[in-house]
């Protein structure tokens, strides 16, 4: 029998929401409640670069290694990345005999964060995006970038904006299949070269309650939360598109601001309520508020994902107001700290 090892290799960057992802109306599929918009991290900081592999040699079963630990890849979301992709291929090779049947192979998987998973980072968004492309360049997929976020969705939400560079809304969609919940470009890195962020690190820890689970308490019990997706959310959408395509900065900021907050008030409201931000994060809230209340203007933004650790968006030409500020703040902090990191381009993202 064929033997051989077929292989291909991909690189996905980090997103951070600007306007944030929270709640599914269909967990199986990974919809969401609303749609959400984030802006893409160099892959210079941060990036999963993924190796899928397959072959007759490697026994009957799937596997994942991350960071030279197995992972578990018996869950709901990872086989229903497989399955799609293989579904895929599988059409393939049925309209192009002279195909190897690859889609019946057992898959290796090796990724490899490029940053310390000790920086409590969201990394499920590059680490799907990766393991879906790298699986679509070894199936030698025709699929586009949108096609690939569809699927990428169902492992985990956020992972869809990782397909592009630049700035991504996840579109909601409206179809009860998911054919149409998919992530697009808003605008390419270098229509907003200015663009910086920062990454600071409050903690290192695992977050207490998983994005799956405290969405799903959330959509339970809070009564916020449908104010957040109905209204508030649309609002954000609307303003943020407009500011990034206008290079609109403290739209941009004040949106980004007033969205993490949201996102935050409807875990409070959460029954029993989920607490994110701790007193380091609130003090780096007020660092980011006195160093705009000194500028007289808003020039850096914080945002938080499910975790006490800060972005800060900000450009280029006030780096020392706002980088240099926050080091002398909050400069005690241990643990890695991304400083400057650059917006990433959709050209250099399957590298
Ligand atoms: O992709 P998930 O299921 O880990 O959810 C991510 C949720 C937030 O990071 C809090 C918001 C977002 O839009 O990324």
């Amino acid at each position: 029998a064929d033997k051989k090892i077929y292989q291909a290799s991909t690189t996905a960057p980090v997103n951070i929401a600007v306007v944030k992802y929270w709640g599914k109306r269909d967990p199986k599929l990974n919809l969401p409640t609303n749609s959400s918009v984030s802006v893409t991290l160099s892959q210079a900081d941060l990036r999963t670069h993924t190796t899928a592999a397959c072959s007759s040699s490697f026994g009957n079963e799937d596997t994942l290694l991350l960071n030279s630990s197995p992972q578990d890849v018996t869950g709901a979301r990872t086989q229903a990345c497989f399955r799609e992709l293989r579904a895929l291929r599988s059409s393939l090779e049925a309209s192009d005999s002279s195909l190897p049947k690859l889609s019946t192979l057992p898959l290796r998987i090796v990724s490899e964060n490029n940053f310390p998973t000790a920086a409590g980072l969201a990394s499920s968004a590059a680490g799907f995006a990766a393991l879906v492309r790298a699986i679509a360049n070894l199936y030698e997929l025709p699929s586009s970038p949108t096609d690939l976020s569809r699927i990428a969705r169902q492992g985990s939400g956020s992972a869809c904006r990782s397909l592009f560079g630049g700035y991504v809304a996840w579109q909601m969609g409206s179809k009860a299949d998911g054919s149409d919940s998919v992530a697009v470009e808003v605008a390419p890195a270098s229509h907003w070269p200015t663009m910086r962020a920062l990454i600071l690190v409050v903690s290192a820890e695992k977050k207490g309650v998983s994005s799956t689970s405290g969405m799903q308490i959330t959509v339970a019990t809070s009564k916020l939360f449908k104010h957040r997706a109905e209204v508030v959310v649309p609002q954000h959408m609307e303003m943020m598109e407009k500011a990034i395509k206008e290079k609109d900065f403290e739209t941009f900021a004040k949106v980004t601001m007033m969205d993490s907050n949201s996102f935050h008030s409807v875990c409070l409201d959460t029954f029993p309520p989920i607490f994110y931000l701790n007193d380091v994060s609130r003090s780096a809230i007020r660092v980011v508020e006195d160093i705009n209340k000194k500028a007289g203007k808003i020039v850096a933004a914080y945002t938080f994902d499910a975790g006490p650790n800060a972005v800060i968006y900000f450009e280029e030409e006030n780096v020392e107001q706002v980088a240099g500020v926050l080091k002398s703040a909050l400069g005690s902090l241990d643990g890695w700290q991304g400083r400057d990191i650059k917006v990433q381009d959709t050209e250099g993202v399957d590298a």
